[in-house]
């Protein structure tokens, strides 16, 4: 592994909390009174993050996490949870954003994702940190690759979400979870001008 292309990226553990950071942001921006245009951009944005972000822990986290933590009820339910996700973004995305129910639905996934998030931030990433301690840069180098080959086909899409939404700053902050770029950039250009 190149050390120096590792140190570009953030460890695992890190970048999974920097992704629920930026939806949890986002689910806050969602107004049930805003125009029904703006929020399914600010929906569509929040869901193909929420993909990503869980096609990443299901190939990259969860596997190594499996391998070194024994039974763990909570690792155990977590790809069932994605998937109850999945199926409610399969609702939103066909439903129309001016539909009675869609207010509804979208909570019902922001309520899932929170317990989710939360199951996760205190059971699962610290036993990754005590016992995966010595893989999470490396984990955190994979994670950032597959990221921008998930997102690639998606910018085009996410960029029209972001210039959909009012205001437009706070997409930015939803998009920043899908592209996850800033962050890593800056840091690229501290340690290495
Ligand atoms: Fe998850
Ligand atoms: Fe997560």
């Amino acid at each position: 592994m190149n050390p120096l292309k590792n140190s570009f990226s953030p460890s695992v553990t890190k970048m999974i909390r920097m992704d629920h950071t930026y939806v949890l942001a986002a689910f806050h921006k969602y107004e049930i009174g805003a125009n029904p245009r703006s929020k399914q951009a600010l929906v569509a944005t929040v869901c193909r993050a929420l993909e990503i972000h869980a096609q990443l822990e299901e190939e990259i986290f969860y596997p190594a996490l499996r391998t070194v933590s024994g039974e763990d009820a909570t690792l155990g339910k977590s790809v069932s949870e994605h998937d109850e996700m999945r199926r409610l973004i399969t609702v939103l995305r066909n439903m129309e954003p001016a539909d009675p129910l869609y207010d509804r639905t979208f909570m019902e996934l922001m309520r899932d994702v929170i317990h989710h998030v939360a199951d996760e931030e205190t059971i699962l990433l610290p036993k990754a940190e005590q016992l995966l301690a010595d893989r999470l840069g490396e984990m955190g180098t994979q994670m950032t690759k597959r990221r921008f080959q998930l997102a690639a086909p998606h910018v085009g899409d996410m960029t029209y979400n972001v210039m959909r939404a009012s205001p437009a700053a706070s997409m930015l902050v939803a998009a920043g979870a899908l592209l996850a770029g800033t962050y890593i950039v800056r840091r690229a250009f501290v340690r290495h001008p």
